[in-house]
């Protein structure tokens, strides 16, 4: 007897939906995928890449991570990329955090969770490079709220930089690199204006300085 039978339950009416739709749904994506993005998103439960963007199996290439870090040194973060860029060529690579983000506060506070205590160092970096710009906000909300949004700009930049992306653009493929942040209180994405799409969109930008 399989354990967590509800799941497989909610398993075989997902399914059996999906195919009477759509008979030749699973044949299809299972002979090849062929996403044209790749979503890099935090692990967050409330957070789930497909349905927030009404994309289906198939449409959507996903890595997931706690506060949705792009670290130089990741190799199972690079090894997605390199694989969606490269075999896949998705033409869009979205970074996309989230108010509230509980990575993100806890980066605010003192270190004492262990082991993620290193993951979330990296975000610390961003606080302490922009200290003056959030210790000038009113409120420790408002300070999380901001690196939320500083954090998602910071992961684009980290993703434009890697030799994956500089190598794709000097062979001239068109892949684009996007901030988006995703409000838990409404359900509603926005982009943060970032849009990379060329080594000079990356240098012209005195925020990654
Ligand atoms: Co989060």
């Amino acid at each position: 007897m399989k354990v967590l039978p509800h799941l497989f339950a909610n398993n075989r009416a997902w399914a059996a939906r999906i195919s009477q739709a759509d008979p030749d749904f699973f044949a299809a994506l299972a002979r090849q995928q062929s996403p044209e993005y790749l979503w890099i998103g935090c692990a967050d439960s409330r957070v789930p890449a497909n349905e927030i963007v009404g994309l289906r199996p198939g449409e959507l290439f996903v890595h997931r991570n706690v506060a949705n870090l792009v670290i130089h040194t990741d190799m199972n973060c690079l090894a997605v990329l390199q694989y969606a860029v490269e075999v896949l060529q998705v033409k869009h690579v979205i970074v996309c955090g989230h108010y509230g983000c509980g990575g993100v506060a806890a980066a605010l506070e003192a270190p004492s969770h262990g082991l993620i205590d290193h993951w979330l160092r990296h975000i610390r970096d961003i606080a302490r490079r922009r200290a003056a710009e959030l210790d000038a906000l009113p409120d420790h909300a408002a300070r999380v709220h901001r690196l939320c949004e500083l954090n998602i700009i910071e992961q684009a930049a980290n993703v434009a930089t890697t030799p994956i992306i500089q190598d794709a653009w000097r062979r001239g493929q068109a892949v684009a690199i996007h901030g988006w942040v995703y409000d838990l209180h409404d359900g509603l994405l926005d982009d943060l204006g970032v849009c990379l799409t060329c080594g000079d969109d990356v240098r012209g930008s005195t925020d990654w300085a």
